[in-house]
C-alpha cells in the first residue's frame, strides 16, 4: 500500500504532481491511500517519499483536467482517491470522461456541480461587515461556513466586484485577504474573528425590510435558496421573525378587508397582491441577473446542469430572440445558441438582413435537461412548471433589455411568453400585441428545421422560417412607436 500525504485541502497542482509520480511509478489507484491535511491526527504534513519510475503518463483530455480542478475543492475525502482513478484509466483509455452514466464520472460531474453552486451560494450570502480604525480607514469583513473548500474560487469574484474595498472573507478553513490590489490566504478563522454590528449592516436592514415578502421567504426556503444555515450570517436575518409578525397581521387585516368587499373587487385585490416573483426582484442590471441566476434553484434542472445559460447581446437591444432552452454545446460553453441550431438561426437571421448588433439572444429554460444515454446526453423538452420556474430570469431580461419585438423560437418559448400551450402553425406570420406594448412573433424553433429528414420539406420549411424573420425585420425597421430606447 502506498500513502501520499497532501499539505493543502484543495490544492490542484499539488495532487496532480503527487499524482504523476504515482503513475510514473506504476501504482495502481487500488494500491494508494490518499491524505489530507488533519484527516489522521498527527500526520498534517507527513511526507512519505513517493515511489519513483520512469512509465511514460499520457496526457488527458482538457475537459478531465477542467472538472478536477473544481472537483478537489470538494468535502468528500474520496476526492483524491476518485481523481487518482479516473486518471489512471484515462491512461488506458482517452475517451473514459465520454460514458455519461459510469459511476466515477456521474460521481466526478456530481463533485464538480455541488462545488460550483456552493460557489455560488457563497457569492449570494456573504455579507461584509465595516471596521473603522482609529485613522477612519474603512474596511470591511465578512463570515462564512462553505459546504465545500471554495473560497480561493469564489475569492477572485469578491475581488472584481468589490475591488475598491479592503476586505476579508473569513471561513473555518482558510480566510480571503484583499489590500484593494492583491488576493491573499491565511489560516482559517472563526465567527468571533468579525464584528457583530456596523452601519453597513443597518443598511441592508433598511434594504431588507423594504423588499420584504414572506410569500418570497417560504418559496425561497422550499427552493432553498436561502437555507437557513445562511441566516446566521445575514445580518437581516433577525428582521425575519419580527417582519414575518408584521406580515401575517397585514395580511388578517387586509383579509378581513377584502371578505367584507364585493367579489369582483376581491378579484383584482388578489391579481395584484405582489407574487412571490416580484419580491425577488433584487437584480437590477443584466450583469446582477447573469450572475445571480447562477445561484438559482428554482426548478431541479440546476442540479445536472453544468452552469445555467443566461442571454446575450446588447443590453438594449430591439429585437430578443427566445429559444427553448440550451443544448449540449451551450451547456458546456456558458453561451446560448452556439450549437448547431445556433448556426442556423444565425444563417437565417443575416440573410433577411437583421443586423446583429440589434439582437438579443436567450432561452426560456437556463438550464441543461437532459437524459445520459451511453456517452451522450438527450435533449429533454422542459415541462410546465420549470418553463414557469424559469419565466422568472425571462421576465426580469425582457424587462431590463425592453426589446420592441420579440421572437418565439418553437412552442416552449411561446408558452413562456404568453402564459399558456401555443401552436406555432396558428400563430405564426401574425404580429401579437403583448401588454406591455411589446410585439411578440412565433415561429419554429430552428432545431426543428435540422431534424427534417426529407430535403425538399426541409427547404420549404427553411423558407417559411426566413419569411417569419423578414416580417421581425420590418417591425424592427418601423419607428418605435413607444420610446422605450
Ligand atoms: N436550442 C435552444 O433553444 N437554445 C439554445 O441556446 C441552443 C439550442
Amino acid at each position: 500500500m502506498q500513502a501520499a500525504y497532501l499539505r493543502a485541502l484543495n490544492d490542484f497542482d499539488e495532487w496532480r504532481v503527487a499524482a504523476r509520480g504515482l503513475l510514473r511509478a506504476g501504482c495502481s489507484p487500488e494500491d494508494v491511500v490518499w491524505h489530507e491535511p488533519g484527516a489522521d491526527s498527527g500526520l498534517f504534513g507527513s511526507s512519505q517519499a513517493l515511489p519513483e519510475g520512469e512509465r511514460p503518463v499520457k496526457a488527458v483530455p482538457p475537459s478531465f483536467i477542467a472538472m478536477a480542478q473544481t472537483a478537489v475543492n470538494h468535502a468528500d475525502p474520496e476526492r483524491f482517491s476518485l481523481l487518482y482513478r479516473l486518471l489512471w484509466r484515462l491512461q488506458a483509455d482517452r475517451n473514459a470522461l465520454d460514458v455519461a452514466s459510469d459511476p466515477d464520472v456521474v460521481r466526478l460531474t456530481r463533485m464538480a456541480s455541488a462545488v460550483r453552486r456552493d460557489s455560488h451560494k457563497m457569492k449570494a450570502f456573504v455579507r461584509f461587515k465595516a471596521i473603522v480604525d482609529d485613522s477612519g480607514l474603512e474596511r470591511f469583513a465578512a463570515w462564512f461556513e462553505p459546504d465545500h473548500y471554495t473560497l480561493e474560487i469564489t475569492a477572485p469574484f469578491f475581488a472584481r466586484r468589490f475591488d475598491g474595498m479592503i476586505w476579508a472573507i473569513v471561513t473555518p478553513y482558510r480566510s480571503a485577504y484583499w489590500d484593494g490590489e492583491s488576493l491573499a490566504f491565511g489560516d482559517g478563522g472563526s465567527k468571533s474573528d468579525v464584528p457583530e454590528d456596523d452601519a453597513v449592516e443597518d443598511d441592508w436592514k433598511t434594504y431588507f425590510s423594504a423588499i420584504f415578502n414572506p410569500a418570497r421567504l417560504k418559496v425561497a426556503m422550499m427552493k432553498s435558496e436561502m437555507p437557513v444555515k445562511y441566516w446566521r450570517n445575514l445580518p437581516e436575518a433577525e428582521l425575519i421573525a419580527p417582519l414575518v409578525r408584521g406580515a401575517r397581521e397585514a395580511e388578517q387585516q387586509m383579509i378581513e378587508r377584502i371578505a367584507s368587499q364585493p367579489p369582483s373587487r376581491h378579484l383584482k385585490q388578489q391579481a395584484r397582491a405582489p407574487h412571490a416573483d416580484e419580491a425577488m426582484g433584487e437584480v437590477s442590471t443584466l450583469a446582477e441577473a447573469r450572475a445571480a441566476v447562477q445561484a438559482c434553484q428554482r426548478c431541479p434542472l440546476y442540479e445536472h446542469a453544468t452552469q445555467a445559460v443566461f442571454g446575450e447581446g446588447p443590453e438594449r437591444a430591439e429585437v430578443m430572440f427566445v429559444g427553448e432552452q440550451p443544448g449540449d454545446q451551450e451547456d458546456l460553453s456558458g453561451q446560448p445558441f452556439v450549437g448547431p441550431a445556433g448556426k442556423v438561426l444565425d444563417a437565417a437571421i443575416e440573410k433577411v438582413g437583421i443586423d446583429r448588433s440589434r439582437v438579443y439572444v436567450t432561452n426560456a429554460v437556463k438550464h441543461f435537461k437532459f437524459e445520459p444515454r451511453g456517452k451522450r446526453r438527450i435533449h429533454q423538452s422542459p415541462d410546465g412548471g420549470e418553463i414557469q420556474a424559469c419565466k422568472f430570469w425571462l421576465d426580469r431580461e425582457i424587462a431590463l433589455v425592453k426589446p420592441r419585438v420579440i421572437v418565439a423560437l418553437g412552442a416552449t418559448a411561446a408558452r413562456s411568453i404568453l402564459g399558456k400551450a401555443a401552436t406555432i402553425s396558428k400563430l405564426r406570420g401574425v404580429p401579437i400585441n403583448l401588454p406591455d406594448g411589446t410585439v411578440l412573433f412565433v415561429t419554429n424553433h430552428p432545431a426543428y428545421l435540422l431534424r427534417i429528414p426529407d430535403r425538399q420539406k426541409q427547404e420549404i420549411e427553411s423558407v417559411k422560417f426566413e419569411a417569419d424573420l423578414m416580417l421581425v425585420r420590418e417591425a424592427i425597421e418601423r419607428p418605435a412607436l413607444r420610446n422605450s430606447h
